[in-house]
Order: structure tokens, then C-alpha cells, then sequence
């Protein structure tokens, strides 16, 4: 969801988002981060904000190629008190932060209510350090989580929350979950997006991945799980979530088995 004001030339946009009301200069605003975002996870924030109320929220795994932009998003566009995101890669490792890291701790720097924690989704004393939130974004990280696993996770975070956004590559049969990195590597690298990364794995599969001092089968850097529609909403209604919305966005970067899907769930 864009705003007609980004379509019109500089000068000309930053006086008609001047003359906009302050909410909806605070989402033109927001959409002009330094790097590129996802319309529909923006839209999903907003409606998170709009249909639930939500005004703090946990963004897990926010970082990477986005510079938390999400987290600034929620921050900026809207009356939010509280924004934590939290990603295993705001750890200074070797004493040199991400490029990501170092972007958003400078724009953070100007938010009192966006909180930046160093540690991973999984950690107690990260749930702990929250709290509650109104809702928790799992944004492209819920295929990648391996002990504790995608369900364990949502499990973990379900009491700290009423209300989880989840925009995802979504497996296309829907009560199938499959652990990708079980699959022989020819079709690995036939389902999943082509990365160095991706292309090497099961070469040191059971080898430790320093960085995250685990093997490589149990790392997030890597795609680890197909996870159906109905397997997610099963799990979240075992969680007593109800998705309130749901979207299909077709093909996930025309990956042959994945979709990419947007969700919005709440405590019943
Ligand atoms: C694919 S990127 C997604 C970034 C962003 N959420 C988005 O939608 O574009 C995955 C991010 O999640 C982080 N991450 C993945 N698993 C994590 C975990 N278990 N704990 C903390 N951070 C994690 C990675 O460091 C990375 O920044």
C-alpha cells in the first residue's frame, strides 16, 4: 500500500507531505528508508496499528538487508510506545558491526522508543528483557529457526504477546512441514533461493558454524523449513491465535514450491 505522494517529484512531494495529516506524513516519511521495504509487511504493521490497537511491538530477526527498517517503521509511522528489535547479528562479533547494525543504531539514536537488543529469538533473557508486546513480527525468519524450531518458537512468544504478524515463504502443501536441510542436496538447491551460502551447505552440514556456535544443520543463516499454511495456522490455534487475516501473494521470487504469504493472528 503506497501513498499517491510518492509517485510526485521531490520538491513538489515534500511540500504536499507537509500539508498531509501527521500520521500519513509519518508513513510517507517512513517509507523512504535507505533501503528498499516490503509494501505488504508495511501494510501489515499499519494494520496490526489499525484493526488491533497494537502500539509496541517485538521484531525478531529485523536486521538483515533492511537495516531494521520495519522497527523504525512501526517507531515513526505510528503512535507507538515501544518498538525492541531484536536480531543475533546486532552482536558486535570480532569487534565490527553489520552495516545493517551500524545504520540502524545511528537512526535509533533519534528514537526513544525504538530498543535495539543483541541476541537471538530463542534466548529467555531476550523474552525476559521484553516483556509484553501487543504483537510480535516474524518477518522472513520463521523458515530459518532451528532449536528451538519455528513451533517452539511461536510457543515461546505466545505469552508474551497478544498478537503475531507473520510475512513468510510459505510451503505449498498446506499440512506438510519438511525439514529442508534433510533433503538430498540437488533438490536443497532445487527449492531453495541460489546462495553461496545455500550452494556449499551440505558439503559441512554437520561442521560448526563459528558465528553461531552450532553446526551448520542447526544454523538460521540457511533456509531449514518448508512450513504449510495449515501446519502454521494449526499451531497457532493450538496457541489459541486466530488468523484475523490472511493473504497469498503468489510465487515466492519464483521459487517453485514456496508462496510468499502475509498473516495476522490474535489471541482469541
Ligand atoms: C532473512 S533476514 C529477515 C530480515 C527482515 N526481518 C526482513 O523481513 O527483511 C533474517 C534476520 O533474522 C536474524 N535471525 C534469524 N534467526 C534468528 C534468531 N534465532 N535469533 C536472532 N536473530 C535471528 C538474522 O540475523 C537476520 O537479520
Amino acid at each position: 500500500m503506497r501513498s499517491i505522494v510518492d509517485h510526485v517529484p521531490d520538491p513538489l512531494r515534500d511540500r504536499l507531505a507537509a500539508s498531509l495529516p501527521t500520521r500519513v506524513r509519518r508513513r510517507v516519511a517512513s517509507r523512504q528508508s535507505p533501503v528498499p521495504l516490503d509494501a505488504q509487511k508495511l501494510e501489515l504493521i499499519d494494520l496490526a496499528v489499525d484493526r488491533l490497537d497494537c502500539t509496541s511491538f517485538a521484531d525478531l530477526g529485523g536486521l538483515w538487508g533492511v537495516s531494521g527498517g520495519y522497527s523504525v517503521y512501526a517507531a515513526t509511522a505510528h503512535d507507538t510506545h515501544r518498538v525492541v528489535l531484536v536480531d543475533d547479528d546486532l552482536h558486535d562479533r570480532g569487534g565490527c558491526a553489520t552495516a545493517d547494525a551500524r545504520v540502524v543504531r545511528q537512526r535509533a539514536a533519534g528514537l526513544p522508543n525504538l530498543e535495539l537488543l543483541a541476541g537471538t529469538m530463542g534466548e529467555q533473557r531476550v523474552r525476559e528483557a521484553i516483556g509484553h508486546v501487543d504483537c510480535v513480527l516474524f518477518f522472513d525468519v520463521l523458515m530459518h529457526q532451528v532449536a528451538p524450531d519455528w513451533d517452539e518458537l511461536l510457543a515461546m512468544w505466545a505469552p508474551h504477546t497478544r498478537a503475531f504478524a507473520i510475512v513468510h515463504p510459505t510451503w505449498d502443501r498446506s499440512e506438510e512441514v519438511v525439514r529442508l536441510t534433510d533433503l538430498e542436496r540437488h533438490e536443497y538447491l532445487r527449492l531453495v533461493p541460489s546462495l553461496p551460502l545455500h550452494d556449499d551447505l551440505h558439503h559441512h552440514l554437520d561442521e560448526e558454524n563459528p558465528r553461531r556456535g552450532r553446526t551448520w544443520r542447526d544454523a538460521h543463516d540457511v533456509w531449514q523449513w518448508g512450513i504449510g499454511d495449515r501446519a502454521l495456522g494449526d499451531r497457532l490455534a493450538d496457541l489459541r491465535f486466530r488468523t484475523r487475516l490472511y493473504a497469498d501473494h503468489g510465487s515466492w521470487n519464483g521459487l517453485p514450491r514456496f508462496r510468499k504469504t502475509v498473516l495476522l493472528a490474535s489471541r482469541d
